[in-house]
């Protein structure tokens, strides 16, 4: 599985699964770059593992005693998001019935994952700017300074030059972030870790749900490696899941695996079986699907251009995101 002869001192070696050059090269830098202090951007598409490897870099500090907190920027409103990260008073609102530490303070002695940092207001940027010159902060309706010694690592699946050149991202914040930056490639540039990875997640998936599956079929094993794998790592994860369940046998066929995955492979997929209108708007799920993998893949995940390229609106980009499940939080 997770085997090689180089990292094995990296603590949290054995969760990453894959030996092809490309992730050899991205655990090297994690070993050079993990005990200093430096603040670290982690960057790469949907389910490339920026959270798994903000993980490793934290366990491999010299904080790794102290605490790991991982914060999704997208997932809050702004004042919501406000009083998480930096706690609040008692009455600094309506509601603020006692007073509470944020996330921030939380952190203290350890690292704290800002995760879909492009999703950050500007308002609560200049704050976090502040914070990192200062080493201290008040909460929400506070006025004690409180101070703050904590490693800052940022993710994000967008492009965030972009956003700091079209004025959503504070440069000076960029700057301070970006101390070191670390590019995850997508699984479809390290295609020698699918085996790898199917049989990691097999072996997982088994043992969750009581299974003996004893593997994959050389013909499906291909199709999975053939495919591109737009949501990464944890599209095959879920891949693997879904064929696991629908597997009566002991080996995993390519009947078990999603059509999308099947017509990759370049098996003709119209199924003469279906009536035709059935069968034409499989095809046409197939082909929506797949447009929008590659057009997105194109412009970096940006639907704004996405549109501009395939000539409809933006709500036509949403609605077929929408439509099959390839919506991603905070899509613009
Ligand atoms: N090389 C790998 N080996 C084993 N598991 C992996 C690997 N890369 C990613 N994973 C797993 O894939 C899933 C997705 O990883 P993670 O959540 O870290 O991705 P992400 O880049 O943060 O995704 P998103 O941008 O959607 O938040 C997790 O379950 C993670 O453990
Ligand atoms: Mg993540």
């Amino acid at each position: 599985m997770a085997t090689d002869k180089k990292f094995t001192s990296l603590a949290g070696r054995e969760k990453i699964v894959g030996n092809s050059e490309k992730l050899l090269n991205v655990l090297e830098k994690i070993e050079n770059i993990a005990q200093s202090n430096a603040n670290i951007l982690v960057l790469g598409e949907s389910g490339t593992g920026k959270e798994l490897i903000a993980h490793i870099i934290h366990e491999n500090s010299l904080r790794a005693e102290g605490p790991f907190i991982p914060v999704d920027c997208a997932s809050l409103p702004e004042n919501l998001l406000e009083s998480e990260l930096f706690g609040h008073e008692r009455g600094a609102y309506t509601g603020a019935f006692s007073s509470k530490p944020g996330i921030v303070e939380y952190a203290h002695g350890g690292t704290i994952l800002l995760d879909e940092i492009a999703e950050l207001s500007l308002p609560l940027q200049s704050k976090f700017l502040r914070v990192l010159q200062e080493r201290h902060f008040r909460r929400v309706g506070g006025r004690k300074l409180i101070e703050v010694d904590c490693r800052v690592i940022s993710a994000t699946n967008r492009n965030i030059v972009e956003a700091v050149q079209e004025g959503c991202f504070r440069e000076d914040l960029y700057y301070r972030l970006n101390v070191i930056s670390l590019q995850l490639p997508p699984l479809r540039e390290m295609k020698e870790d699918i085996p790898l990875l199917c049989d990691h997640y097999l072996d997982h998936f088994n043992r969750e749900n009581c299974r003996r599956i004893k593997a994959l079929s050389p013909q499906a094993m291909d199709l999975l490696t053939r495919y591109d794998w737009p949501g990464n790592v944890r599209e095959l994860q879920n891949v693997i899941e879904r064929s696991v369940a629908l597997c009566q046998g002991d080996v995993i066929l390519p009947e078990h695996l999603p059509e999308y995955v099947r017509e990759s492979g370049g098996v003709s997929g119209i199924r003469l079986s279906l009536p035709f209108e059935e069968a034409k708007k499989e095809m046409i799920d197939i082909f929506e699907k797949k447009y929008l993998n590659q057009l997105l893949g194109k412009t970096g995940g940006n639907i704004t251009r996405a549109a501009r390229i395939a000539g409809v609106n933006r709500k036509t980009i949403h609605r077929l995101l929408e439509k099959h499940g390839l919506a991603r939080k905070g899509d613009k």
